[in-house]
Order: structure tokens, then C-alpha cells, then sequence
């Protein structure tokens, strides 16, 4: 008995000293078989989930005879009655039970039995048990005392190691936000801070793929960050708004977790064979009420691919970290970008000023002083000089007036949005010949002048795309207004052109955009090749 207790003490030690939890386990199932005089001993533990044996280790079993055994016991037979039971269990011979269901082949043959449960606090983690014991004796009570003294220590140990790795794996996540909430403040390209939310998402988590989808200003979604194994194929990728699983948890704006990819008809089915998936969970970004984006994670590691709710706390805390990282850079583009629009159309304005004032006062007392000395003219070609003269600074006014015009008319700021649209359709037809219908429906009052200057160069932009590309002979402009809003209608007959190829194909459907993005207001192209084209630009205003 002195020895037994030396020996239980020195297990405890070891408990305390050796680091990795098998090593630990080993050293106890040697013990249990040394102190009770046993041939073979094992070892399972039971995983976090209560399904499976996590590990299982064995003592008196040589490797060959190990090998030929095969597979470790699933938890049948009397191993399931220890597990289901949790109380100890003595047998003289271990294949009389009813309960036993047999030994696989190449087993070594095994009679008396001693098992005892891992218990704590009444969670069980395994199981522990010897046979064989020496001189084809039963195991003692004594015997279970002692092992189920060491099944207490292999259990503390299993929980410490649970633990341990949970405390690790929540300090690596507190480490990462932090390192997420740092780059925030620090890291202003967006692109490269969501590249990080996504890779440190993947790691914690253990999926096979996260990726980070933002809606685009076409009106689509655009896979702007991904991580894992199909990153590649996946980045830059485009998602349809309407009718993809994206758009469906940007609109419902909640946290959506598949447990089978293949029985959700939300979910492209051709797409996910493709990348063969198995589960998702997906994650809208969300920022002041305002859905920015999803982030979606497939298939987690390990034997069970589903995720869990710590999954998906975890998922959430990193997009709400995303959606300030959108949200931020969507605020600084478009205060970057209306200071660099308000510039220039003030500096639109003082041109535009200038030439009108004083380079058109200039040329016009030009002309003035040249009537008077065609008519004080001495001779025939003093005279005709002088006429050819002025015809010249008559074209020159006209080019300047209409310069003037084109860089901002004193009509916008003077008296609205309808005179200088009626001046600009008069201004196209004259130079052009091509036939402008103009039609409003606005009422008198003034709109907020970002609106007018918007739709102003919206109108103005079109016209030049007509001039410039669609061969049209008609074309007409429509300003109509609803309670919120106001739209600009320009339809031409002309040849039209693939308007779903021109993303950033020219500067003036792009800035088009930009101009309506600042006010919130939608842009619409319709054409088709051979039957003309429509711009239907819509802006909200209070
Ligand atoms: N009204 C139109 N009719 C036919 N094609 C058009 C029209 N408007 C635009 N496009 C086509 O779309 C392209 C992009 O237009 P835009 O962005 O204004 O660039 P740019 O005018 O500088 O070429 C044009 O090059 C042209 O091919
Ligand atoms: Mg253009």
C-alpha cells in the first residue's frame, strides 16, 4: 500500500510537470496497470461534443499487435455501458456479459476487467480501464479505489488542457480584434484592412474560405477580400444582388448559418458543387443600421464542418469591425471627392466669369473700335481689312460665350436648372442639328444647388455622348420631380452600345455616377446596339 501511494503521488507530480496532455494520460494508464498488476490498460477521452473518443491510449499492447487490432473502440459493448453509466464496473470475464460485443480479430483475449469513469464536478471526459489482471485473479476493490483515484487526475489534467486551449484560443482572438481595432485607426487603404479581417478570421476559426463582399456602384456585389483555399478564384468575383444568398443577408440584415449548403435553395447550388462546400455562415456588416456588406465563411476544419455560436460571435465581432472600416473609407471618398467636385465648379464658375466678363468686354469694344475705322477707313483695303477683322472677333465672342457657357452657365446660377437646360438643349441643337426636345415638370423653386449643378452636368455630359457617339437624329430631355426626389430622363434614337461593358470604360458615364453617389441618387443606363439609349439619373433630396 506504501508503494501504491508513492506511486499515486508521483503520477500527481508528473501531472503538474509534464506539458502535453497525452504524455500525462500515458504516464497514468502505466500507473493503473503497475498498481493493480494489470497486463493491458487503455485510456479514451471523450471529445468537447460528447460524439467520439477524442484520443485513446493503451498500455501492454505491443505496436505490431496494436496495428493489427485496427481502429480504437467506438464505445460499444461494455465501454459504452461505462460511458453511458459513469460508475465502475469489475468483471471476472469480460466475454460472458451479456453486454459484450465481442473482440475484433487479432485481439489479444482478455478476461477479468476493471473500468472506471473520468469524472469531474459530473462531466464525463472517458474512460479509464485495465484487464488481465496477474495470476488470472479478479481485480479488487481496492484496485478501483486506486484507479478511480487516477481517474480523477486524468480528468483534472483533461480539463486543464480544455481549458488551457480555450483560454489560448480566446486570448489569440482578443490579440487579433486588437490588432483589427489598431489597423482601423492606423491603415487607411481599405482593400488591405479587409484582406486582414478576413485572414485573421479564417485562422481563428479554422474554415476552409472567408470571404468579404461589398455592394459596387453598378448595383451588384463584388468579392473585395477573401482567404483560404479558393481565395483566388473567389477574389473580385461578382455576385448578383437579387437572388444570391449575399444579397438575401444584406437585405434581411442578420447572421445566417448553413448547416448544409446543399438543401438551401438560397444558395447558388452550381457555384457551391464547383467549390465543392459544404456549410456557411454569413454575416452582414453593419454600420449605423445600414447593411455595408457580408462576410461569408465555408466550411470549418476538423470532423465536424458545421459552425457554432461561438462561430458566429466571434464572425460578428469581426464584421463589425469591417463595417466601421467600409463605412469610414466610404465617408472619406466622398468627402474627398465632393471637395474635388465643389473645386472645380467653382473654378468652372471664375473661368467661366472671366471669359464672359472680361474677355467678352474686351473683344466686344474690339469689335466697337473696328466699325469705326472700317467706316473712317481711307482705303478699299484698309476697309475690307478692317471687315475681315471683325469677322474674325465676332467668331472669337461666339467661341467664347459658348466656352463660357460649357464651363458653367450664369443661367445655372442665376436662375436654375430649367433655363440652363433649355439654353443648353438650344446651344446642342444649333451646333449640332440634331433635334432636342426639352420637357419639365419641376416646379418654380430652386433645388439645393449640388442637385441643379448634378443634374446640370449629368444632362450636359449625355448630350456630348450623343453628340460624340450615337448618330442620332431626336433626342429627348425630361426633368420630372416625385415627393423626394428628381429625375433626368435623356433618350436618344441613335445606335446605342453594350451598356453592361462600360464599367470605367470612359470618364463621362463614370463621373456621371460619382456626381449621383455623392447625392445618394441612382444612375440607370438602358441601351441596346441598334435602338438608342437612355440615362435616367435619379436624385433624392429632403
Ligand atoms: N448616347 C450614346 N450612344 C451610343 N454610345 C454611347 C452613348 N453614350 C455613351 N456611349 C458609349 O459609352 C462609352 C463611354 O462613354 P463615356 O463614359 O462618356 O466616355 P467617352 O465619352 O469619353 O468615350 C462611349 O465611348 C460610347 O461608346
Ligand atoms: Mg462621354
Amino acid at each position: 500500500m506504501e508503494t501504491q501511494l508513492r506511486r499515486l503521488l508521483e503520477a500527481g507530480i508528473a501531472l503538474t510537470s509534464e506539458l502535453s496532455l497525452d504524455a500525462v494520460l500515458q504516464k497514468l494508464v502505466e500507473t493503473a496497470a503497475t498498481l493493480t498488476g494489470a497486463r493491458y490498460a487503455a485510456l479514451g477521452v471523450i471529445d468537447p461534443a460528447g460524439q467520439m473518443l477524442e484520443r485513446f491510449l493503451t498500455h501492454g499492447v505491443d505496436p505490431e499487435a496494436h496495428a493489427a487490432i485496427g481502429e480504437p473502440p467506438r464505445g460499444r459493448g461494455i465501454l459504452g455501458v461505462l460511458i453511458r453509466e459513469a460508475t465502475p464496473l469489475r468483471l471476472h470475464d469480460l466475454t460472458e456479459d451479456p453486454r459484450s460485443v465481442g473482440f475484433p480479430p487479432q485481439h489479444p483475449p482478455m478476461k477479468s476487467f476493471l473500468g472506471v469513469p473520468i469524472l469531474l464536478r459530473g462531466v464525463a471526459y472517458g474512460n479509464l480501464y485495465l484487464t488481465e489482471k496477474e495470476g488470472g485473479e479478479d481485480f479488487t476493490e481496492e484496485d478501483e479505489e486506486v484507479v478511480t483515484l487516477l481517474a480523477a487526475q486524468a480528468a483534472v489534467a483533461i480539463e486543464n488542457a480544455r481549458l488551457y486551449e480555450s483560454a489560448t484560443r480566446w486570448l489569440r482572438q482578443l490579440e487579433s480584434l486588437n490588432e483589427i481595432g489598431n489597423a482601423l485607426v492606423s491603415e487607411i487603404e481599405l482593400p488591405k484592412l479587409l484582406a486582414l479581417i478576413a485572414r485573421r478570421l479564417r485562422e481563428l476559426i479554422g474554415a476552409r474560405v472567408v470571404s468579404i463582399a461589398l455592394p459596387t456602384p453598378e448595383g451588384d456585389l463584388k468579392i473585395e477580400a477573401a482567404d483560404g483555399e479558393i481565395a483566388p478564384e473567389l477574389a473580385g468575383a461578382r455576385l448578383a444582388r437579387t437572388g444570391s444568398k449575399h444579397g438575401r443577408v444584406l437585405e434581411r440584415r442578420r447572421t445566417e448559418r448553413v448547416d448544409s449548403v446543399i438543401d438551401d435553395p438560397e444558395i447558388d447550388q452550381e457555384v457551391a458543387r464547383r467549390a465543392s462546400l459544404v456549410t456557411g455562415l454569413y454575416v452582414p456588416l453593419l454600420a449605423r443600421d445600414r447593411a455595408l456588406g457580408v462576410i461569408a465563411l465555408h466550411d470549418k476544419a476538423g470532423p465536424d464542418p458545421r459552425f457554432t455560436d461561438e462561430d458566429v460571435r466571434l464572425a460578428e465581432a469581426f464584421a463589425a469591425r469591417a463595417a466601421v472600416a467600409v463605412d469610414l473609407s466610404e465617408r472619406v471618398v466622398r468627402d474627398a471627392l465632393r471637395r474635388v467636385v465643389a473645386a472645380q465648379e467653382l473654378e468652372r464658375k471664375r473661368l467661366a466669369r472671366e471669359l464672359h466678363d472680361e474677355t467678352g468686354q474686351a473683344l466686344t469694344s474690339i469689335l466697337l473700335e473696328l466699325r469705326s475705322l472700317e467706316e473712317a477707313g481711307s482705303t478699299e483695303e484698309a476697309r475690307a481689312a478692317a471687315t475681315q477683322l471683325r469677322r474674325l472677333v465676332t467668331e472669337t465672342l461666339q467661341d467664347v460665350r459658348r466656352l463660357a457657357l460649357e464651363l458653367r452657365p450664369k443661367a445655372l446660377d442665376d436662375f436654375g436648372l430649367v433655363p440652363a437646360i433649355e439654353r443648353l438643349a438650344g446651344a446642342f441643337s444649333e451646333q449640332t442639328g440634331i433635334r432636342v426636345d426639352f420637357e419639365t415638370a419641376l416646379p418654380d423653386e430652386r433645388l439645393p444647388s449640388e442637385v441643379e449643378t448634378a443634374l446640370y452636368r449629368i444632362v450636359q455630359e449625355a448630350l456630348t455622348n450623343v453628340a460624340k457617339h450615337a448618330q442620332a437624329r431626336h433626342v429627348s430631355v425630361t426633368l420630372s420631380r416625385k415627393d423626394t426626389s428628381v429625375t433626368a430622363v435623356i433618350e436618344d434614337d441613335g445606335r446605342g452600345f453594350e451598356a453592361a461593358g462600360t464599367d470605367g470604360a470612359g470618364l463621362g458615364l463614370v463621373g456621371m455616377r460619382e456626381r449621383l453617389g455623392l447625392l445618394d441618387g441612382r444612375l440607370a443606363i438602358e441601351s441596346t446596339v441598334g435602338s438608342g439609349t437612355t440615362i435616367v439619373a435619379e436624385v433624392p433630396f429632403r
